[in-house]
């Protein structure tokens, strides 16, 4: 099986799962937002409920990214709002980004492996590196 075919049936796993009474999302931005407290400020006027579906739907920019080696105007649209000029999200923060959806993963996958793991972390790297670039651009 292609690490893409990995990550889509994991997706489809973490999306019909609940934990703790929450969704994949809802607990992906508890964590965090528990994780540093920088990242907590940032969000401290944000509405997340609307947060969380903004982020689902922009993982298919993810995925399509990875898929299709180009970048379409959603991911361009959403790294430009993330830069030095706009919301001046430091680049750093996208690796623990990366590291809190990782374990959302592990704790919303009943299948988790290392090929899960390693499948997400593939699929999830093009965009991230591609935000992380348009930072100062
Ligand atoms: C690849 C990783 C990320 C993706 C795909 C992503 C996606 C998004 C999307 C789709 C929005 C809504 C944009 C809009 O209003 O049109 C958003 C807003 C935002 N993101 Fe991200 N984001 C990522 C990483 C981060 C990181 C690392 C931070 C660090 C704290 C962050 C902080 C924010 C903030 C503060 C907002 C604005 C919230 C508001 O409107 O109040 N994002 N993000």
């Amino acid at each position: 099986m292609s690490f893409e075919q990995i990550f889509d049936e994991s997706y489809e796993r973490v999306l019909s799962a609940r934990r703790d009474g929450n969704d994949f999302f809802e607990a992906f931005y508890q964590r965090f937002l528990n994780d540093d407290r920088r990242i907590a400020q940032r969000f401290a006027y944000t509405d997340m409920a609307t947060q969380q579906s903004m982020l689902k739907k922009s993982f298919y920019s993810l995925f399509a990214f990875y898929a299709s080696g180009q970048a379409d105007d959603s991911i361009r649209r959403i790294a430009e709002r993330h830069n030095r000029d706009h919301l001046d999200i430091n680049p750093e923060l996208y690796d623990r980004w990366l590291e809190c959806l990782i374990r959302t993963v592990t704790q919303f996958d009943d299948e988790i492996s290392e090929d899960v793991e390693l499948a997400w972390r593939l699929v999830m790297a093009p965009g991230i590196t591609y935000m992380k670039f348009k930072y100062d651009k």
